[in-house]
C-alpha cells in the first residue's frame, strides 16, 4: 500500500518492519540496519540470497564513524564532496554492523541519499536504514511508488517520494584496497570521482565472479527476451514474424511500421534518458512482447553506467538467431 505519511513509516520502522523508501537513485526497501529480524524479512520480501550484502543509509555524518573501524583520507574527501548524493563507499565495518547486512564481509557499504524525504526520515530515526533497491531479486528497480506496489501490493507499506530523479543506483566506490575501485558505475562518473582523489580503478563488471556480490550478469532482467545492441534497425527486417518492443536511447527518424518502439530522450539527454529507464523497460516487459531490442548509450558519463545495465537486462548476442527469420 502507498503512503505519504512519514509518521506511519517511522512507526513501522521503529517496530521492526520494512517500509519502501523514495530515493533519488531508485526506491529502497528500508529496515532498521541494528534488527535483525527486520534484516531477515528483507531478504525474504526479495527473495535475496544472503550472500548479497546490502547498503546502510545514513542522515548524518557522525554515523558514519561508528558504522567503520577507518575512514581514509581519500574517503573523507569523496564523501565530503558527494555526500548527501547517488555514491555508496565500501569500508571495513566496526562491530555495530550486523554479520547479516555484509553477508560476513568485514566491509560495509554505506550512502547517505540526497532525496530530501529520505533524508527527512534517517535524521528521525535512532537507527540506520539497510536498503537494497525495492525489487524482488534480479527484477528491475523501482523508480516510482507505484512500481514498488505492483511488485509488493499489501505485503509492504511505499512511502511516496515521486518519482527518482537519478532513475539508476548508486555509484559503489571501495576502499578496500589501496587503489579505490568502482565496483558498480552509476550517475557518479569514474572522472568525476579521479577529479577529487585522483587515479581510480573500475572493477571489470562483467567479471563471472565480481566484487560486490550484486553484479551478476542476469541482473535488472525483463522477463521477455532482450538484446542489447548499438542499431536495433540492422535486424528489424529478419524480425518481422514476431512481435518487437524497441527502447532507443533518442528518438529515431524512419522506422518500420511492425514495431513498436519508445524514445527515453527526444533530444537525446543522458540524464532525461536515465530517469525514464527502468519504468520505460517495466512497462516494455508488460507489453507482451516476443522480443525487446534495447540501443545502447553513446559511452560516456552516466552513458557508460546504463549500457552497463542494458547489458546485464540482456540475453548474450549469439542467442539472437533463436529469433532471426530463416
Ligand atoms: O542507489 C542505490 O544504491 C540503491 C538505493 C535504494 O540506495 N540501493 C541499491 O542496493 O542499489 P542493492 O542492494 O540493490 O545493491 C547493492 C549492491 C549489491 O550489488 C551488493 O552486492 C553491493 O552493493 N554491496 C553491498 N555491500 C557490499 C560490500 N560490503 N562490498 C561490496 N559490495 C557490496
Ligand atoms: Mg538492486
Amino acid at each position: 500500500m502507498i503512503t505519504n505519511a512519514l509518521t506511519d513509516a517511522v512507526s513501522r520502522l521503529v517496530s521492526g518492519e520494512p517500509v519502501a523508501i523514495p530515493t533519488e537513485t531508485v526506491y529502497g526497501l528500508a529496515a532498521n540496519a541494528f534488527d535483525l529480524d527486520a534484516i531477515a524479512k528483507v531478504y525474504q520480501l526479495k527473495g535475496r540470497p544472503e550472500w548479497n550484502p546490502l547498503i546502510v543509509h545514513i542522515g548524518k555524518m557522525e554515523q558514519l564513524e561508528s558504522l567503520t573501524l577507518e575512514i581514509p583520507e581519500k574517503a573523507r574527501l569523496v564523501l565530503h564532496h558527494f555526500w548527501p548524493g547517488p555514491l555508496t563507499v565500501v569500508l571495513p565495518k566496526s562491530e555495530a554492523v550486523p554479520d547479516a547486512v555484509t553477508s560476513g564481509q568485514p566491509t560495509v557499504a554505506i550512502r547517505m541519499p540526497a532525496h530530501p524525504i529520505a533524508l527527512a526520515l534517517l535524521q528521525q530515526l535512532p537507527f540506520p536504514l539497510v536498503a537494497p533497491s525495492a525489487n524482488p531479486f534480479s527484477r528491475i528497480s523501482p523508480t516510482h511508488a507505484r512500481s514498488v506496489d505492483a511488485y509488493f501490493g499489501d505485503n509492504l507499506m511505499v512511502l511516496d517520494g515521486g518519482p527518482c530523479e537519478v532513475g539508476i543506483e548508486s555509484t559503489i566506490l571501495s576502499f578496500k584496497e589501496t587503489l579505490p575501485r568502482i565496483l558498480r558505475l552509476g550517475k557518479i562518473t569514474r572522472s568525476e570521482i579521479e577529479e577529487i582523489i585522483g587515479p581510480v580503478e573500475v572493477q571489470n563488471t562483467t567479471a563471472e565472479k565480481p566484487e560486490a556480490p550484486g553484479m551478476i550478469r542476469t541482473h535488472y532482467a525483463p522477463s521477455t527476451p532482450a538484446f542489447f545492441m548499438q542499431n536495433p534497425l540492422e535486424v528489424l527486417h529478419d524480425l518481422t514474424h514476431l512481435k518487437v518492443g524497441c527502447m532507443f536511447f533518442r528518438e529515431q527518424a524512419k522506422l518500420p511500421d511492425f514495431v513498436y518502439s519508445i524514445a527515453l530522450s527526444k533530444s537525446g539527454s543522458l540524464d532525461e534518458a536515465s530517469k525514464k529507464l527502468f519504468a520505460t523497460m517495466s512497462e516494455l516487459d508488460l507489453g507482451s512482447f516476443d522480443l525487446l531490442l534495447l540501443q545502447a548509450f553513446p559511452d560516456k558519463g552516466v552513458g557508460s553506467a546504463i549500457n552497463d545495465r542494458l547489458f546485464r537486462a540482456s540475453l548474450p548476442m549469439s542467442r539472437l538467431k533463436e529469433f532471426l527469420k530463416s
